[in-house]
């Protein structure tokens, strides 16, 4: 079983999610920490990952490395990101067998659900229909992820599990407004509107497609309670079980911000898929609740993205 003096090894430790697990494992007391980011060995090489595993020996092992660029990226780069991404995992998966690691969790995304997906997503409608086309090299990166965990844990009986979390947001969010996530954006637009005194913020689509957040420090609470669970559950969803339209979440961030002027929609631009919610009645059903609100998350994010920018 886990315990503070277990030895665990993160990849991405500087990305979001990353950063937020090694927070939560900090302030559990886990001294046995190894962070490894981008600078510290390249991923895409098979020898060099093994012997950094062969020399670290770590008991616990989370991948939340990703290449990804936003959908400029995707449509200009997929050959880049497909072999990136997937030759990170595969070597990361494969030596953690090899150097038996006793429980390892990999990071898979929502995309991994058909575009036209039944609402709330349940981890059975995996690989259920086609996927969404600007997202298929990633998604398909992903699918390979958590085959690969199921078909070590069939042959040589790992314990690799399989995460599929909800839209996270949190401290150390990418607020590039080319390549960032819904939040972070808004929260930019919002402020920056606030500063210009600009009558009205415009916001993409129709507002009515509605999607799931979570905050990255819940995400990664999660992650560590599924660390210490007994029983072998192959794929979980992660979420809060709660979703919003965006235009709810435009008004929420209007308000956070004190922004005094108006939203407007623009219409012509493209919706997406109309509603992207997780069934995370699993993970639920296993003991564990999200603790931060999407209203206190906000407000959070907003007092961290303000100090960032000072
Ligand atoms: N954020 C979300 O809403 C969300 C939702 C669902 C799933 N996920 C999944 O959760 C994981 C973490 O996401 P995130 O949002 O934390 O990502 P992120 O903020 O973009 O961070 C990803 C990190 O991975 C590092 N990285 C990329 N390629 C690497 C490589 N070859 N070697 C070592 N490090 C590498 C990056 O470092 P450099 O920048 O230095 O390359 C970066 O620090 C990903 O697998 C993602 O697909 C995220």
């Amino acid at each position: 079983m886990m315990d503070k003096a277990s030895k665990i090894l993160v990849f991405g430790a500087k990305g979001l999610i990353g950063a937020a697990l090694a927070r939560r494992l900090r302030q559990g007391s886990f001294k046995n920490l190894i962070l490894a980011d981008s600078d510290t060995l390249e991923l895409d090489n098979r020898k060099k990952v093994y012997d950094f595993f062969a020399k670290t020996r770590p008991d616990y092992c989370i991948i939340a490395p990703i290449k990804e660029g936003g959908i400029v990226a995707n449509i200009r780069y997929p050959a880049e990101l497909i072999y990136q991404n997937l030759s990170a995992q595969t070597n990361i998966i494969d030596s953690a067998w090899r150097v038996n690691v006793a429980k390892l969790i990999y990071l898979a995304s929502s995309c991994v659900y058909p575009k036209d997906c039944r609402q709330p997503i349940k981890e059975e409608y995996l690989m259920s229909g086609p996927l969404e086309l600007t997202n298929a090299p990633y998604a398909a990166a992903k699918i390979s992820g958590i085959e690969m965990c199921k078909a070590y844990n069939l042959q040589y009986n790992t314990r690799f599990i399989s995460v599929v979390p909800a839209t996270a947001y949190g401290p150390g969010d990418n607020f590039d407004l080319n390549t960032s996530h819904v939040i972070p954006a808004l929260l930019a637009k919002f402020h920056a509107a606030k500063i210009n005194n600009t009558p009205y913020v415009t916001i993409w689509g129709s507002g009515k497609p509605k999607r799931e957040f979570i905050y990255a420090d819940d995400l990664a609470d999660a992650v560590l309670f599924l660390m210490r669970q007994g029983r072998l559950t192959e794929v979980v969803n992660i979420g809060t079980g709660v979703d919003v339209s965006i235009s709810r979440l435009a008004q929420l961030i209007k308000r956070t911000v004190g922004f005094m002027g108006k939203i407007k929609f623009d219409n012509e631009k493209p919706d997406g898929v109309a509603r992207k919610l997780l069934d995370s009645g699993l993970l639920f059903s296993l003991g564990w609740r999200p603790r931060v609100s999407l209203a206190q998350g906000l407000l959070k994010a907003y007092g961290l993205y303000k100090k960032s920018i000072c």
